[in-house]
């Protein structure tokens, strides 16, 4: 990396880390394989395993169930929440319009203030050649808490940002709701364009923000300016020089505490940027972390009101790949994720906070999302490395090795690193001078692990908004994400540990929140009511973190789910109260293996009940099943009792059962179910339905096929003639019959005929006559299909009865019954002696 020096030129350098040389090979690799399938973008050796959301809701469901809508509002562009925790409501920032909402419902009646453009912006905008729909309006972007009563507000004013003060007082049960006749200046702390990324920040009265400051969006600046005080304070990057910010797109602010002394806190910006790193011939995108000092004043005879502190680094968030490869690809490096949000998780350190960033990336080659995860310790180790540096134009940029003046650039003027210098302005010019041409630093921010904790690779929408949530569960702390798509849905999703280099990334939910597809705008959460609040173009949606119950009541389903948010307490799958009696409480959210947390049921052949199905030969028959998540995997497996075989001699359970193929030219697993088509005698059997995931399996539905024979079937306007063809249908002793089901039981004089010829196949009017499905009878004896089937099922159910009540004896005895299902036996014989007999 710190080769010689040399001309930039269009030589390709080795600017980047190692990183991103290992993702490019990686990317590179799968762009030259053509018949590439989107699977393959996320190689799951190097990403960690993940699989499709477990629990997925409509629109209409979550309407009707656990969710409340906002859409109280006039005129959309909710861009903008604000939340107040404490005092229990939610300010909403739309076009022209601010909203009062109530936290705990939504769906309350708010009350709204009316904040237009004036008339005579709006005409300027308009003369610009803006949209008066789309521009021409004040939509409001900025709702910053500023004291005890009250809110900073800033809208784009159509193309002339304005800022005021909402009134809302210091009664949280009756909010004043006002806004100020003051009107103040927005230029610097709010974008001129409603759609502008940008981002803005109060902090001690102070807005930090970083957006663009003119009408062409030309002259992109960080800066701070001091609201209502007396001074004009304001201090800014330097205008129009590259090497500061090469038009930036914001996505982030916080003010994050460095030592325990205050003189060090520090503001970050995270962004996006055009990479100067990458010469100009590269339209390399760069995400980006950036660093101010609080008590930076700027330079007194040179920056003079501008930051003197102004650091900013690489944040990278790639999949690594094997190494090796050192040519980089221009078309290929434009696949490198870029920051879309950033969410900063609270811990019980202020100094060190989790950052968690979303990423996107398309282009033609790779199209996903990413969450890469940050701590403090790396960016602060990025910012304490060496600076990048640049001898001029012509030259590439390199480690900067040279003498580092003192103090050391970047360090905020405070008693922890030097008493006496008080103030930026106390700073020696040759520091000041070294900060006019060092921004950048020469190492990127590496993510925990080396590489994203959740990638999207494959999925119909791209991630655009994040909140943590850390959770905290028996077997210590899970930081749950709530991602909001550019489609409209919110996913929930955690990134299980298994060892230093795996880890499992699990899809809990997706919602399709908006009836209409269109971008998450702004999330909110609130950790005190477990809720989240989603606005969209479309409205503001309140929602639970969790809904436990939705992923089933049993404990498999309960544990197999893996959300941190729920367990098993002995009846339902919940919430987890950290107040409960932990012991109590099930859940495995590492491994998700039931066998470990949950009783053990009974053997499952009993708790499910075998349901008879009839089917017709040559025709389809359907046997219903659902898993109830998409992760289960459904296996059929039949047990099959073909009455031309007569080998049934009760086989016990398992023997003789045989597991149907994914797909045969006539059976078809399919979503529902299983379809059988054109019945042969042969099929006839016990179907079971098996759910399988991970280590557990669970039989979901039981079903005993009876095939009826065609040539048993016959329309009622040739039942006549038959009689006349047929004169000995009954007890062919070679042929087969409807099945021992009837064999042997009451009623087996009326044994249907058998015999093939039975039913002359060729006669055109038969074959008609057999699809006009009016009454069918079944046998000379005139016993119609309906009496037949009446028959098999009271004989059906009073075996079943009869079984239950014997069960419900066995189980009184604690002896273990292991009924034999398979279908051909006797009453007597279809139990199997309790164990211990
Ligand atoms: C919503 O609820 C109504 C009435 O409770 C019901 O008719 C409708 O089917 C439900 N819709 C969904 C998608 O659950
Ligand atoms: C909060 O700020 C507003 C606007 O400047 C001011 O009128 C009000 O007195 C302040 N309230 C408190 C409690 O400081
Ligand atoms: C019945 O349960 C035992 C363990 O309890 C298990 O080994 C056996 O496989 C189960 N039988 C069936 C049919 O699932
Ligand atoms: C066979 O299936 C067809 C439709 O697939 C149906 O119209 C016909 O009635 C069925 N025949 C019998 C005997 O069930």
């Amino acid at each position: 990396m710190s080769s010689a020096l040399g001309a930039g030129g269009g030589a390709i350098h080795r600017w980047a880390g190692p990183i991103q040389v290992l993702s490019m090979l990686l990317l590179f690799q799968l762009a030259w394989l053509p018949a590439v399938t989107s699977d393959l973008y996320a190689p799951k050796a190097i990403l960690g395993t993940q699989t499709g959301p477990r629990l997925q809701l409509s629109h209409a469901d979550l309407r009707n169930s656990s969710a409340v809508f906002w859409e109280g509002g006039v005129s959309g562009g909710y861009q903008t929440l604000l939340l107040d925790e404490d005092r229990g409501w939610l300010l909403v920032g739309g076009k022209d319009h601010i909203y009062l909402l109530k936290s705990d419902r939504l769906d309350l009646p708010t009350r709204t203030i009316y904040w237009p453009a004036s008339a005579e912006h709006v005409e300027h905008c308009r003369q610009a050649g803006n949209s008066l729909e789309m521009d021409c309006a004040n939509f409001v972007r900025v709702l910053q808490p500023f004291n005890k009563t009250h809110v900073y507000v800033c809208g784009t004013g159509a193309y002339h940002p304005q800022c005021s003060y909402i009134h809302l007082g210091a009664n949280s049960e009756e909010p004043v709701f006002l806004l100020s006749p003051t009107v103040e200046s927005g230029r610097g702390k709010c974008p001129f364009s409603p759609r502008e990324p940008f981002t803005a920040r109060m902090t001690d009265g102070e807005l930090y923000s970083g957006t663009s400051v003119d009408f062409m969006g030309a002259n992109a600046a960080i800066s701070r300016t001091a609201v209502q005080a007396s001074s004009q304070d304001y201090i800014r990057t330097e205008a129009y020089d590259e090497h500061w910010l090469n038009e930036p797109e914001f996505v982030g602010s916080f003010s994050i505490p460095d030592t325990r002394s205050p003189d060090d806190d520090k503001v970050y910006f995270f962004f996006r940027e055009k990479a100067v790193e990458g010469g100009q011939w590269n339209k390399m995108i760069h995400s980006r972390v950036a660093r101010v000092c609080k008590n930076d004043v700027g330079g007194k005879r040179s920056l003079i009101n501008r930051w003197t502190t102004f650091l900013k680094a690489r944040l990278v968030c790639s999949i690594p790949g094997p190494s090796g490869m050192d040519t980089l690809f221009d078309e290929l490096r434009k696949t490198l994720f870029s920051s879309s949000d950033i969410f900063v998780l609270e811990t019980k350190d202020p100094q060190n906070p989790t950052i968690y960033g979303v990423f996107t990336t398309s282009s033609a080659v790779f199209r996903g999302s990413a969450v890469c995860l940050y701590s403090m310790a790396a960016i602060r180790a990025a910012f304490n490395g060496p600076f990048a540096h640049k001898d001029g134009p012509d030259y590439r940029w390199m480690e900067f090795r040279d003498r580092i003046p003192y103090p050391r650039p970047g360090t905020c003027p405070s008693e922890t690193y030097d008493a006496l210098y008080r103030s930026t302005r106390d700073l020696p010019d040759e520091v000041v001078s070294f900060m006019r041409q060092h921004q950048l630093m020469w190492e990127p921010v590496i993510p925990l692990m080396n590489r994203p904790v959740l990638t999207l690779s494959n999925a119909p929408y791209g991630l655009r908004k994040v909140v943590v949530d850390r959770v905290e569960t028996d077997e210590g702390p899970y930081d749950v994400l709530h991602l909001g798509t550019d489609d409209g849905r919110l996913l929930k999703a955690v990134s299980v540990m298994k060892d230093s280099w795996h880890t499992e990334e699990i899809i809990l939910e997706e919602l399709t929140l908006f009836q209409i597809p269109s971008p998450i705008l702004s999330m909110e959460m609130s950790s005190k009511r477990h809720q989240l609040y989603i606005a969209s173009n479309q409205g503001v949606v309140q929602l639970g973190v969790h809904r436990c119950g939705r992923y089933g009541q049993d404990c498999p389903a309960c544990c197999l789910a893996r959300d941190p948010y729920c367990s098993w307490n002995g009846q339902t799958c919940s919430r987890t109260l950290t107040t409960s009696r932990r012991r109590a409480r099930r859940q495995d959210v590492k491994y998700g293996d039931p066998w470990s947390q949950c009783p053990q049921p009974d053997n499952e052949s009993d708790s499910v009940e075998t349901k008879v199905l009839y089917g017709v030969e040559g025709n389809s028959t359907f046997l219903e099943c659902m898993a109830k998540t998409a992760q289960a995997e459904i296996r059929w497996t039949v047990l099959n009792t073909d009455p031309q075989q007569n080998n049934q001699q009760n086989p016990g359970p398992g023997q003789g059962e045989r597991q149907l193929p994914h797909d045969d030219d006539r059976s078809h697993p399919i979503k529902r179910g299983l379809l059988v088509q054109r019945l042969e005698p042969a099929d006839q059997g016990v179907y079971t339905c098996t759910a399988y995931e991970h280590s557990y399996s669970q039989v979901l539905a039981r079903y005993r096929l009876h095939v009826i024979p065609q040539r048993n079937l016959v329309s009622p306007g040739r039942q006549h003639h038959h009689h006349h063809q047929n004169h000995n249908p009954i007890h062919e002793p070679t042929q087969p019959d409807l099945g021992p089901v009837v064999r042997g039981g009451p009623g087996s004089h009326h044994y249907p005929p058998a015999r093939s010829g039975w039913l002359p196949k060729n006669s055109p009017s038969q074959a008609a006559s057999r699809s006009d499905n009016d009454l069918l009878l079944v046998g000379s004896n005139s016993l119609s299909l309906d009496q037949y089937c009446e028959q098999l099922w009271y004989r059906e159910k009073r075996r079943q009865q009869k079984l239950r009540s014997l069960k419900l004896k066995q189980e009184s005895r604690k002896a273990r019954v292991r009924r034999n299902y398979a279908p051909e036996r006797s009453l007597s014989s279809s139990l199997r002696p309790p164990l211990g007999r």
